[in-house]
């Protein structure tokens, strides 16, 4: 496996090989046509840090992670998207079977209907992870234990990378493997906007380990748009050289009185993306509130 990744590949090789290979196990639910492959924008609800306990009534900084969760899953099942993504941190700290376990039975309604792709963060436990969600309808893609994930939405192309370098330990970082196959797999996709999705933040204290890497690879590759990413239990938008930089919330708790707990509704069309706060909790003065982000050229 790793060792088709060391070749140098060409577009067409590279393409062929992809089909050959699948790997991962973070994403479930229904068959990926239902997510629309048409130029419509496509709708999805991006999540993250839900820390979800094995015990429901586990509360931390006074939030009860799992009821947020089953409020938000109440509302993205009543709502438009397409869709779910989480960022990483599903489970509490060290990613217990049972963590899993509720976090699959919370999403379940959604699953039913529509896709939902699960990133690692590092309070979650990759193996104990794979283990709980079944195997995926989606291309996904093993690299020197990494998995990452494609995901072709509507007029733009997510990818789901894995950031989880040590459990329960706060760093991240992609690995030269994951890297490199994001490299090679960007060069060789079509021109479609691509949103990468994945824990770790790429600027700031909190960052990748090897984000510095990971930008060098993107900046240069126009049809990179936005990196989406949570940990910081912040919401934010920033840029790097035109790359729009999205901190999601988290919906399981936030230590900051300033920040909401909640969730992202995105709209993400050709030329740009539009991003809802649905703020449950914390800070929910801003919810409600659409940022309008331009796609780079
Ligand atoms: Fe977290």
């Amino acid at each position: 496996m790793t060792n088709q990744f060391e070749q140098r590949l060409d577009r067409r090789q590279f393409l062929k090989t992809a089909l050959a290979v699948a790997g991962g196990i973070t994403t479930f639910g229904v068959n990926p046509s239902f997510a629309g492959a048409g130029q419509e924008p496509a709708h999805w609800a991006f999540l993250s840090d839900t820390h979800i306990a094995g015990d429901p009534d586990h509360k931390f900084l006074g939030f009860c992670p799992y009821q947020n969760l089953r409020e938000i899953c109440h509302q993205i099942e009543a709502g438009p998207p397409d869709g779910l993504v989480v960022t990483g941190d599903l489970a509490r700290l060290r990613g217990h079977a049972e963590d899993y376990k509720n976090l699959r039975e919370l999403v379940a309604p959604i699953a039913q209907k529509r896709p939902i792709h699960l990133a690692t963060g590092n309070h979650d436990d990759r193996e104990n992870l794979l283990h709980a969600f079944q195997k995926p309808n989606y291309p996904t893609w093993t690299v020197n234990g990494k998995h990452m994930l494609t995901v072709d939405a509507g007029p733009v192309k997510l990818i789901v990378l894995d950031s989880l370098l040590f459990v329960d330990l706060p760093w991240g970082r992609l690995g030269k493997g994951q890297r490199r196959w994001l490299e090679m797999y960007l060069h060789a996709c079509d021109e479609a906007p691509v949103v990468l999705m994945l824990h770790h933040p790429v600027l700031g204290m909190d960052a990748l380990w090897d984000a510095k890497s990971l930008l060098k690879i993107v900046k240069p590759m126009a049809k990179v748009k936005a990196i989406v990413y949570g940990h910081s239990h912040r919401f934010a938008f920033s840029e790097y050289e035109g790359i729009h930089l999205i901190n999601l919330p988290a919906t399981g708790f936030t230590g900051y009185s300033s920040q909401p707990v909640g969730w992202v509704e995105a709209r993400l069309a050709k030329d740009e993306g539009l991003f809802t706060l649905h703020a449950l909790e914390g800070n929910t003065r801003l919810n409600g509130q659409t940022t309008r982000l331009r796609w780079r050229s």
